[in-house]
């Protein structure tokens, strides 16, 4: 395990926004991983530091992340994956053999990955979808009329109406910062709203992006730069969702209670600004829960919401557990058991047999499994093709059925 002096708080500061360009982030991602509490997975404090390592591992000459590429590999960019760790490890090692072909045609070696540099990289490819696309202001400005914003804000007017000017917002005005500020002033907007008898506000996925963009253009003349948000950190959103009451009602780690919904269930993977929206939508119920739970509004400052909604963001990555029978079923039928079985009788003569790993920690966690499934990659693929058997095409199911199965059998292997 490693402990708490790893933790680092990420280069990149500000008042949850930074400008930076994404694809040239090298010099502002720290790169740590710190154990995440109750879970398996250590989830890296940045998740855009898996950025480094697809360009330091050689991914980059033949993937392509935000619309360029070579056009050797697939792009792995926009809207490509979904799912928890372990279902884009299964697209992983289920393109290993195409993939080591044109590792071989360009005379490249087979890239190592750590544990930890196994967890960036799929963090990092997950984590593409959050920062969404760019506002466009001329939505925003419809979004900002047909939402009720104009019957209480103007924006550089300099007379505030029944709401505060929205010109003071300018310099932070990146999609996450106008969604906490609007979170903040929650109650008092909602209580407003209902005294009109308005409708509240309701997001749809863009819609914060859109805005902000269009409260940019409204308070400054002048050309816009395009704003980035400042990737949040999960590890630190995780003592947030605690410290701010989320857990009272949602479970300690999400997974929900009879009073409030399993957020890993929930559609939260998405833009960043989208979950934001999701959490607005759900505000006037929830703060009406609140108020008769006695838990107080809960606002935020600097970073909190962004890393929050990183938190949030990532609770369908971490794998859930997996069935350790079928396990045993796919170890035995997906020819794993013919190599690394503990039957060495079912080897054809001469074959290249696996070591052991049933009471190996090769599947201690799930990035311990992918990273020695990776690293092994070449040689199985030799071994297996060697033997005539078909690559084992797994799917994420199968990985972590797979790996508890594998645990099972480690733990019960130390037994005395
Ligand atoms: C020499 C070229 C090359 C390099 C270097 C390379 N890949 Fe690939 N990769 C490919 C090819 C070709 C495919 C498609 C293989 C197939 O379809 O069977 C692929 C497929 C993939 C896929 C599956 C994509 C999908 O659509 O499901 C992932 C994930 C992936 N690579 C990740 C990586 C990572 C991570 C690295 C760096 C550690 C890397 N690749 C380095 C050539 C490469
Ligand atoms: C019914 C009137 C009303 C409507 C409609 C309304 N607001 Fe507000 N808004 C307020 C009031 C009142 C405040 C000040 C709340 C406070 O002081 O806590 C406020 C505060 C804010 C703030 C914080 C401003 C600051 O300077 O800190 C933001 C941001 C904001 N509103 C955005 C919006 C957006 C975006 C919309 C449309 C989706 C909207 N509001 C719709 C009444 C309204
Ligand atoms: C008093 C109990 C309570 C507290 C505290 C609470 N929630 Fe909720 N939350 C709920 C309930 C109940 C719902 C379902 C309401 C609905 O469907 O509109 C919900 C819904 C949600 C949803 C939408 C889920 C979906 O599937 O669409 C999100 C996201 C969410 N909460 C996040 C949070 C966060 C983040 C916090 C802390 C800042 C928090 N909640 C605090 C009770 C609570
Ligand atoms: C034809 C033989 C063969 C088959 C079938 C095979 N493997 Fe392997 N496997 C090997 C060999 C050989 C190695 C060792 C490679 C090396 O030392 O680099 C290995 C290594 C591994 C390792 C790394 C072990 C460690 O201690 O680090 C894992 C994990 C693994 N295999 C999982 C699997 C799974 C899961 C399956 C079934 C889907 C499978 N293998 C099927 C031959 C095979």
């Amino acid at each position: 395990m490693r402990g708490a002096a790893k933790r680092r708080v990420v280069g990149a500061s500000g008042i949850g926004t930074v400008a930076c360009m994404v694809l040239a982030l090298a010099a502002v991602c720290v790169v740590a991983a710190a154990a995440q509490p109750g879970g398996e997975l250590a989830l890296p404090e940045d998740p855009l530091s898996g950025r480094v390592l697809f360009e330091a591992k050689g991914c980059v000459r033949c993937h392509g992340i935000a619309g360029r590429g070579s056009g050797i590999g697939p792009n792995l960019g926009e809207g490509h994956f979904g799912g928890s760790f372990l279902d884009l490890g299964a697209s992983l090692w289920n393109h290993v053999p195409g993939m080591s072909v044109t590792f071989d045609v360009a005379g490249l070696p087979w890239p190592e990955l750590s544990q930890d540099e196994m967890t960036e990289l799929m963090a990092f490819f997950y984590f593409i979808e959050y920062l969404g696309r760019p506002g466009v202001a001329a939505a925003g400005k419809r979004v900002f009329a047909d939402q009720g914003c104009t019957y209480c804000h103007e924006i550089g007017a300099g007379e505030p109406g029944i709401g505060p000017d929205l010109a003071g917002l300018e310099s932070f005005a990146s999609p996450l910062y106008v969604a906490q500020e609007i979170w903040n002033h929650g109650p008092t907007m909602l209580a407003s709203m209902r005294e009109l008898k308005m409708s509240p506000p309701n997001f749809a996925e863009g819609d914060l992006a859109d805005l902000s963009a269009f409260i940019r253009q409204q308070a400054k003349s002048g050309p816009q730069e395009r704003l980035f948000l400042a990737p949040g950190n999960p590890n630190s959103g995780h003592e947030i969702f605690s410290r701010k009451g989320c857990a009272t009602c949602h479970g300690a780690n999400a997974r929900g209670s009879d009073e409030a919904p399993d957020l890993s269930q929930s559609d939260l993977h998405r833009s960043a600004e989208g979950i934001a929206g999701t959490m607005w939508n759900h505000g006037l119920e929830m703060g009406d829960f609140m108020r008769q739970r006695g838990v107080g509004w809960p606002t935020f400052q600097d970073r909190e919401l962004a890393d929050l909604i990183a938190y949030l963001y990532f609770l369908p990555f971490v794998d859930p557990p997996g069935d350790a029978e079928r396990g045993a079923e796919l170890f035995a039928h997906r020819s794993c058991a013919e190599c690394h079985g503990p039957d060495e009788l079912a080897l054809p003569e001469g074959a290249e047999k696996g070591p052991r790993l049933v009471g190996s920690t090769a599947a201690a966690s799930p990035a311990a499994l992918m990273a020695a499934m990776w690293n092994h990659a070449p040689m199985m693929k030799a071994a297996i093709l060697g033997e005539a058997l078909p690559w084992p095409e797994l799917s994420g199911a199968d990985l972590r059925d797979l790996r508890s199965f594998l645990e099972q059998q480690a733990s019960a292997s130390q037994v005395p």
